[in-house]
């Protein structure tokens, strides 16, 4: 493993909280044992998500002093279109609040009630957003493969099978989350995003990305692709753009800031009725329900994401850590990507079946450790609930994920986050599970109430 360091020096700190073991018991009580609910105030590292965490740089913060907030026609909306097209090459560029804001809108413009969309993993909010349509959200992951290099990509024969068979005339569109961040944070490799496009033209159906990190596939590409090693991440991220028809993402994520969304599109009908769309829940389509200054900081960001140094250093973050977290006893899913490391809940507390929710489980047991906060891709996330008193369908795997904000933590703050693994890996089998008390008909897992069992 090469040494690495932080790429940048520290400009602005803020104060971490130490809550002692006490108040993190009663903390985890008074949230319903769901780390969704307990203050910001009482962790000490979050990793719950990289996703509107990002630590802005020096020029992001100066570029907010020079956002135009006029309501139509803002120049920062000039700035943000101008970086927004030269990278992805899609002339129709629409700015949302965030990213299921932007999926909302054009996954309505796409689909229809009964319709059909088929992905590598929709996320959770993208689920939902074709679900609350009356079209069905169809997931078609390659088997996991602990070795291989491209985990993120789309199962092409199941694709294939899926669109042949009479019910493929339903499908609309098929959807690559670059990276898949449901599925370990893997990235698509190129081979499968061309075959995607091929299938895609030979039947007639709309190709869309959910490009939220784009930058860190990208990256990947050029690491783990030899076709792709004479790249920049910024061609590569120019190449995968290539071969889609539009995308959205959440720019919380590669956009480097703290809020914000895209649609990016060729076609300037479906980018009308975006729109039209648009106006009635975001706001102005050159603003999208951002301020301005948004819109300056995240053309900056959008700018910096694709620094080979800066996406270097997020690699071997994530390898490193992994690492060190495999060290420490726990089953960490290879090869790391960029944003997160996945640990494999299941395999740490083979005593807990899927409905004892053991993903949670070590989630909440890293809180209770030492104020680490975490976020669950488990059967609380991903199962479906059983109705009538039947038990919950699984979801495929048990996963805790250690997200990485942007410039964030130091290693040391991750050094620290290892020795709260450490503790946990000594004796898995003292970790309870959990089952679920009150739970809301979709996206359960921000607001459900939990108790140990
Ligand atoms: N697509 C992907 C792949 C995501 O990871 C997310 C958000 C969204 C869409 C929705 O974007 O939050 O801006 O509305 N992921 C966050 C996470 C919440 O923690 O992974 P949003």
């Amino acid at each position: 493993m090469p040494a690495f360091m932080e790429p940048f020096r520290i400009k602005a700190v803020e104060p971490i909280p130490f809550p002692d073991e006490q108040q993190r018991r009663d903390t985890l009580i008074a949230a319903g044992y769901n780390l969704f609910r307990v203050p910001a105030s009482q962790i000490t590292i979050d990793l719950l998500t990289d996703s509107g965490t990002s630590a802005m740089s020096a020029a992001q913060w100066s570029a907010l002093m020079t956002g135009d907030e006029s309501y139509a026609g803002a120049r920062s909306f000039e700035q943000f279109e101008a970086v927004m097209q030269e990278l992805t090459g899609y002339p129709e560029i629409i700015p949302a609040h965030q990213g299921r804001a932007a999926e909302r809108i054009l996954l309505g413009s796409v689909l229809g009630p009964g319709d059909v969309s088929l992905a590598n993993t929709h996320f959770d909010t993208t689920r939902a957003s074709v679900e609350s349509i009356g079209a069905t959200a169809v997931d078609l992951p390659v088997t996991a493969d602990p070795d291989t290099p491209f985990g993120g990509d789309i199962d092409l024969a199941a694709l294939k099978e899926f669109l042949d068979a009479p019910h493929g005339t339903n499908v609309r569109c098929v959807v690559m989350t670059v990276t898949n961040n449901a599925t370990g944070g893997q990235p698509v490799s190129l081979t499968n995003l061309t075959a995607v496009r091929r299938l895609c033209d030979e039947h007639g159906i709309r190709f869309l990305l959910d490009a939220s990190r784009f930058a860190e596939n990208a990256y990947l590409l050029t690491q783990r692709d030899p076709e792709c090693q004479a790249l920049t991440p910024r061609q590569a991220a120019q190449t995968i753009f290539s071969l889609a028809d539009g995308c959205w993402a959440s720019l919380k994520k590669d956009g480097v800031a703290n809020i914000g969304g895209v649609i990016a599109l060729h076609d300037a009908e479906i980018a009308r009725r975006c729109r039209d769309r648009l106006i009635e829940t975001e706001g102005f389509p050159t603003y999208g329900g951002l301020a301005g200054r948004d819109l300056a900081a995240l053309a900056q960001g959008l700018t910096e994401v694709t620094d080979p140094q800066y996406l270097r250093y997020r690699e071997q973050t994530a390898r490193w850590f992994g690492d060190q977290l495999e060290d420490a006893g726990f089953p960490v899913v290879r090869p790391t990507g960029c944003h997160a490391v996945y640990i494999d809940a299941a395999r740490l507390l083979p005593h807990l079946c899927p409905q004892r929710l053991p993903a949670t489980a070590l989630a909440n047991q890293l809180y209770l450790a030492g104020a680490v906060r975490v976020s669950e891709l488990g059967t609380l996330v991903f199962g479906i609930p059983g109705s009538n008193g039947e038990p919950d369908r699984p979801a495929p795997r048990e996963l805790v994920r250690l997200a990485l904000p942007r410039r964030v933590y130091t290693k040391s703050h991750l050094e620290y986050v290892t020795d709260v693994a450490a503790r946990i890996a000594e004796s898995p089998d003292e970790v309870p599970g959990y089952r679920i008390t009150e739970q809301a008909s979709t996206l359960r897992h921000f607001t459900a109430v939990l108790e140990p069992i």
